[in-house]
């Protein structure tokens, strides 16, 4: 598939999956290669490499500023200015460091739908909710006003909304957080993307809404075939929906593995960290299901720690972790970024 075929494929915006011609099999939906991202000198993403296979849900977790809102810009070539970018980043087999503006364009929104994490911030305040998502259909797909309308509409029934007609005419202020977060996602799916990259889409939701939300993700996902990169700092509800979790630390990629293995025994110390601290507060008295704070404080990549970068904070530390940055290193199937895993049987309740 060439860029072109794949920037322009218009797909109708329905809860089929999507068309043939994007979809090669053997080509997955997301390859970041080597990613590194400098902004004024500063190495905010150090070698970042992940993968989202046709139909996968992926999680993208890790504590605020470890790079995973800028790993989701990179993707669509939303990089701050003056950021220097190396490595590549293939969607759908199409290179989106090197694809020329007008292949970008079509495939933001197109080929990738994103949902920002701040969904009233997203929306324009003075025009009718409706109307927004028409006008993404129409800048991407070749419809009449008439067409994109109706398209809106079907959209938002699709996603969830009691009312379509009443929302359609409605204003960003006179929708709920969460009914604002199901037309971000009706928004983002409008021209049947066949990837979505969802940034945080439950933060600011009530506990009910978040369930709510992430429930849609997943039977959308499911029925459109359509593969997804969830991200948040809650691994929690990774855990959830997700059938792989990649977890950052100061931007870089630390650990990568299915679910089903990051619950049982992970395989990265910062990863069982994380899902310890969600276990402590799920377990809490006060019904707040949002994860506890790590101990200690994030590392920040503008003086990032010598060595493997979570020394500072691991409890299974030892002088040789911080002797040299360790290589990421398939294990089972997964990979990790930690000099002692062979050596760590991490688990529930551990050490
Ligand atoms: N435009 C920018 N210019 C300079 N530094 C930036 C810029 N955007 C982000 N950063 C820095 O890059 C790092 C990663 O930021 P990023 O927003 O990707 O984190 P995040 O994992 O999404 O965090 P959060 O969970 O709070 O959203 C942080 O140290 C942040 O301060
Ligand atoms: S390399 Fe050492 S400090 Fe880093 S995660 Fe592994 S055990 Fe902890
Ligand atoms: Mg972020």
């Amino acid at each position: 598939m060439t860029a072109q075929s794949a920037g322009r494929h218009p797909r109708a915006p329905t809860l089929i999956g999507p068309g043939p011609g994007a979809r090669a099999a053997e080509t997955p939906a997301l390859v970041v290669d080597g990613l590194s991202l400098a902004v004024d000198g500063v190495t905010l993403l150090s070698d970042v490499s992940l993968t989202v296979s046709r139909g996968e849900m992926v999680g993208l977790v890790g504590e605020s500023g470890s790079g995973k809102t800028l790993t989701g810009l990179s993707i669509l070539g939303l990089v701050p200015h003056g950021a220097r970018l190396t490595g590549s980043i293939r969607v759908a087999g199409v290179d989106m460091t090197t694809a020329a503006p007008a292949v970008l364009r079509q495939m933001r929104g197109g080929q990738v739908g994103m949902i920002f994490q701040e969904p009233r911030s997203s929306l324009n305040p003075a025009l009718p909710v409706g109307r927004q998502i028409a006008d993404v259909v129409r800048a991407h797909l070749d419809m009449s006003r008439g067409q994109a309308r109706a398209a809106a509409l079907s959209l938002l029934g699709q996603v969830g909304l009691p009312s379509p007609r009443s929302c359609f005419a409605a204003y960003p202020h006179e929708l709920s957080g969460g009914m604002c977060q199901r037309v971000m996602i009706a928004m983002a799916l409008a021209c049947g993307p066949s990837l979505l990259i969802a940034d945080e889409p439950t933060t600011a939701l009530d506990v009910t809404v978040q369930a709510q939300i992430i429930t849609l993700l997943r039977s959308i996902a499911d029925e459109r075939d359509l593969s997804v990169l969830l991200i948040t700092h809650n691994l929690a509800v990774v855990t959830q929906v997700c059938d792989r979790v990649v977890t950052m630390y100061c931007g870089q990629v630390v650990n990568a593995d299915t679910t089903a293995r990051v619950l049982s025994a992970p395989s990265h110390p910062y990863t069982w960290a994380l899902l310890e601290s969600g276990r402590v507060k799920l377990a809490g008295a006060d019904g707040d299901s949002s994860p506890a704070e790590l101990a200690g404080q994030p590392a920040s990549p503008v003086h990032p720690p010598q060595g493997c970068r979570f020394h500072p904070r691991c409890p299974f530390a030892e002088p040789r972790c911080a002797a040299a940055v360790p290589e990421i290193t398939p294990v089972n199937g997964g990979q990790t970024r930690c000099v002692r895993h062979g050596e760590l049987l991490l688990g529930a309740g551990q050490p």
